[in-house]
């Protein structure tokens, strides 16, 4: 199978096939999503909640992103490997922007970037597609705005506020995005926004009209239960098998029947 490429996701939009993608945050993982066939793996900054254990995605760190995205490199062969750009890693300026997002490329193994953010960004978004660094980006439901918005809600219910996210996403795409993460909005405004656009738009809660979609991996396998959104679909209960497993090993132990002869030497 060919390595995934910018190319790859707009061809697919073009000729009217579903983009794939799932979020991966070290090398075993990587190495399922990417032999699974999956056409994009994000190192979302989610790995702040899913990995570390923090309350939201706020602190984590651009060394914390780098360090997990080399973990997914090594694991990748095919999928496009795009690295998530942290809580302000970008904000300040085109020059933080620029240098952060070039080391996701330099250092990482990454063949683009995500960035939260619509009008807002478009200058960071135009000069990373000068340098030569693809850019995902990505609105609606924006993580990293929390407090701002209030809490994880969704987007774009109102004429106005849809409005506003129509003109968001031509602003990004005008900037040089390659493609559109659209997150927790109104399946028919996703389908408006992907039907205007050239390029594809990636859908988290945006309904089943968008060019592609993406979970949130430990969501997908039940490893995280803390909460989980309307959008999500469990199809495993990882957490569930390991527990037994774990469980397994602790009786045996406990009762003498691990190890037995054959996990012994003579
Ligand atoms: O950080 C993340 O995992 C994301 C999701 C929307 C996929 O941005």
């Amino acid at each position: 199978m060919p390595k995934i490429t910018i190319q790859g996701f707009l061809k697919k939009k073009t000729e009217g096939r579903k983009i794939t993608m799932l979020t991966a945050y070290d090398y075993p993982f990587a190495r399922i999503v990417d032999e699974a066939g999956i056409d994009g793996i994000l190192v979302g900054d989610s790995l702040g909640m899913v990995v570390q254990g923090l309350e939201n995605t706020l602190p984590v760190t651009m060394d914390e992103m780098i360090y997990h995205t080399k973990l997914v490199s090594r694991g990748v062969q095919n999928a496009m490997l795009i690295g998530d750009m942290p809580f302000m890693s970008y904000q300040a300026s085109v020059a933080d922007a620029v240098g952060n997002a070039g080391r996701f490329l330099k250092e990482a193994g990454a063949s683009a970037i995500k960035m939260e953010g619509g009008a807002e960004v478009a200058d960071k978004i135009s000069a990373l597609t000068k340098s030569d660094i693809p850019v995902m980006a990505h609105i609606g439901l924006t993580p990293q705005s929390i407090h701002r918005m209030g809490g994880y809600k969704v987007q774009g219910r109102s004429e106005d506020a849809a409005q506003r996210l129509i003109k968001e996403a031509h602003t990004v795409e005008d900037a040089g995005a390659f493609s559109l993460l659209l997150e927790a909005i109104p399946m028919n405004l996703a389908k408006k926004i992907t039907e205007e656009l050239s390029i594809p738009t990636i859908g988290i809660g945006a309904g089943p009209f968008c060019d592609g979609q993406v979970l949130v991996l430990h969501d997908v396998i039940g490893m995280f239960e803390r909460f989980m959104p309307k959008f999500v679909k469990r199809y495993a209960n990882l957490k569930e098998d390991a527990l037994k497993a774990i469980e397994a090993f602790k009786n045996e132990v406990d009762n003498g029947t691990f190890p037995s002869e054959d996990q012994s030497f003579q």
